[in-house]
């Protein structure tokens, strides 16, 4: 435990969100006991019936440094206001750009539990083993409703939506079990849907990631979903359609019908894939159904992997 009670600090970013709020709090609190000291000060100098002067008989002089006062008064809290919000951007913008050798982890939240997959393909629930000392960085989202994953520990929340993918990144400086809890209403379950970080040193966690080795990677599972759902019939290589050739595709840009650019993203891939008409590539008729309400989110996170496995690392976007 840190002071006040928190939570212990177990990622990089707990110590800054940590000084934030304790020099908010500072600052506040001695607002606060100025305010109630005043108070006191003036209640017994100035109550009723004692000989100070009204303000209508004020001199030019006293009326100058009244306004000297109020120009202090209001500046002053407008910089500590100015700095707070200064500080505090700069933790999000920290917060809100993973390095870009972090290794990637994905969520999918849904009533009441937390989903995970890593890259190869270990699967767990409720539980998220991390190495200790890399940089993790999430990519979530919900299969219902808005959840919200907060880990106290590491000081990080985020709210994880339906139909779009939020991203968040940390490094955990602790071996051990952390809480992990869903910090938005979401249903008759919501208090029952927590979990455990288990922070594992590195060589542990190796040791983990291959007792839980599943047959098939990500990308691999993508591939034969691939094939499950058809998307080869048209995207594959013998195919007779005309459909948008997908092998180094993902992290280009993507011209499309109607004259602009997307980059192709997880984003991107998933939106073709539930909504394959909102963005047409240019050149190509929008034949390609909807599989929306067919796959699953853990699904379409496999396919992704697989397109991605299409591109060189290097090529990705960030
Ligand atoms: Cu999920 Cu509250």
């Amino acid at each position: 435990m840190s002071a006040f009670g928190l939570p212990p600090q177990a990622s990089t970013i707990a110590p800054r969100v940590d000084h934030l709020f304790y020099a908010v709090l500072g600052v506040t609190g001695a607002v606060t006991l100025a305010i109630i000291v005043l108070m006191i000060v003036f209640g017994i100098r100035y109550r009723a019936g004692s000989r100070t002067r009204r303000s209508e008989d004020v001199p030019a002089t006293q009326a100058r440094a009244r306004k000297r006062v109020e120009i202090a008064w209001t500046l002053t809290p407008l910089i500590l206001f100015m700095g707070a919000f200064a500080w505090a951007a700069r933790i999000y913008v920290v917060r809100a750009d993973a390095p870009p050798d972090a290794m990637e982890l994905f969520v999918v939240a849904k009533q009441w539990m937390w989903k995970l997959q890593h890259e190869g393909g270990q699967r767990e629930i409720d539980e998220m083993h991390v190495p200790r000392g890399r940089a993790v960085k999430l990519v979530m989202t919900s299969e219902d409703v808005i959840h919200s994953f907060f880990v106290p520990s590491f000081r990080l929340k985020q709210d994880v939506l339906p139909g779009r993918y939020a991203e968040l990144w940390f490094t955990a400086t602790q071996a051990g079990r952390f809480h992990l809890f869903c910090a938005e209403y979401c249903g008759t379950d919501h208090a029952a849907m927590r979990g455990e970080v288990v922070v594992m040193e590195p060589a542990e966690y190796a040791q983990w990631l291959n007792e839980h080795r599943s047959a098939l990677d990500m990308a691999s599972r993508g591939e034969a979903l691939f094939r499950q759902y058809g998307c080869s019939g048209c995207h594959g290589e013998n195919a007779s359609v005309h459909a948008p050739e997908l092998a180094g595709v993902y992290g280009k840009p993507v011209p499309l019908a109607d004259g602009s650019t997307v980059v192709a993203d997880d984003r991107y891939v998933r939106d073709s894939i539930l909504l394959p008409t909102k963005e047409v590539a240019a050149g190509y008729a929008p034949i390609m159904p909807s599989f929306a309400g067919q796959i699953g989110e853990e699904d379409i996170l496999d396919l992704i992997a697989y397109i991605r496995a299409l591109a060189p690392r290097s090529e990705r976007p960030r």
